[in-house]
């Protein structure tokens, strides 16, 4: 899904996003845990076009979001512009101060495709936290997922803006990949009067992970792991993980 997050696309994302992500709730789910756990700041790392990050700015946290698509940053600002937002990656970020809460949303990690990339990104959020900091995130849980498309799965998603219809056909499929990475093929059309235009193919990899991985992962790099929630998303099997920075 790389190639949605830039070049002009990452305003067709912005659309098709919040047709199948509830950011009111998601934005209720992430507070209530950075609440609970005392917490009075946040990083949003991988904040995308900042569909949470309005909700997280209009509250009493503060918010810095983060990114490493510059247009994604530059639409977050401009559709937030008295938020804070960063252009990063995850596996290298230095903030100026540590916060004491980091979010990573809407399967993001997804993205960390290599166990070399994980520690990367774990070394990098337990550096930028505060003592007794809290890390949350999801994920695609492969024990249920993987076997889902084992036959191959079809998503279809559509989306206007600016007097313009689009649709996305994603095609995902089980395959022989490492890691339980799999293939998710993507093409986006703009609607018409008679044909539809094919805009874009997508072809990315992507990684779902158990729950024993990220047991693992996050006992390597100096957290406890204090919950994993069960959460219903729109087309994946997923799960959050809470945990505590050592
Ligand atoms: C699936 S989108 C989710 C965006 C947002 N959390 C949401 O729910 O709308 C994934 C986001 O992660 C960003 N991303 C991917 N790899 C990243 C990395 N290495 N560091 C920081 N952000 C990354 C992408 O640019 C994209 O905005």
């Amino acid at each position: 899904m790389q190639s949605l997050y830039s070049n002009g696309f990452e305003k067709i994302y912005d659309a098709m996003y919040q047709t199948f992500i509830d950011y009111d709730d998601e934005f209720d789910f992430y507070s209530n845990i950075i609440k609970k756990h005392h917490k009075k700041n946040v990083l949003e790392i991988g904040c995308g076009t900042g569909n949470l990050a309005k909700h997280f700015i209009n509250s009493n946290l503060e918010y810095v979001g983060l990114d490493l698509s510059e247009d994604m940053i530059n639409l977050s600002k401009l559709k937030n512009p008295s938020g804070m937002f960063i252009h990063g990656d995850i596996t290298t970020y230095a903030l100026k101060k540590p916060l004491e809460a980091t979010i990573i949303t809407g399967r993001t990690s997804s993205y960390l495709l290599r166990n070399k990339t994980i520690h990367s990104a774990l070394k990098s959020i337990h550096n930028n936290l505060t003592t007794d900091g809290l890390l949350c995130f999801d994920f695609i849980d492969a024990s249920r997922f993987i076997k889902s498309i084992k036959e191959g799965k079809k998503v279809y998603h559509e989306a206007c803006f600016e007097n313009n219809c689009y649709f996305r056909e994603s095609y995902m499929k089980n395959n022989d990949l490492d890691n339980f990475m799999f293939n998710w093929d993507a093409i986006y059309y703009q609607k018409t009067n008679s044909d539809p235009i094919k805009l874009t193919e997508d072809k990315s990899v992507v990684r779902a992970f158990t729950k024993n991985e990220w047991e693992l992962f996050l006992y390597l790099n100096d957290f406890t792991l204090l919950e994993f929630i069960d959460r219903k998303s729109y087309a994946f099997d997923t799960y959050v993980v809470v945990a505590k920075k050592n």
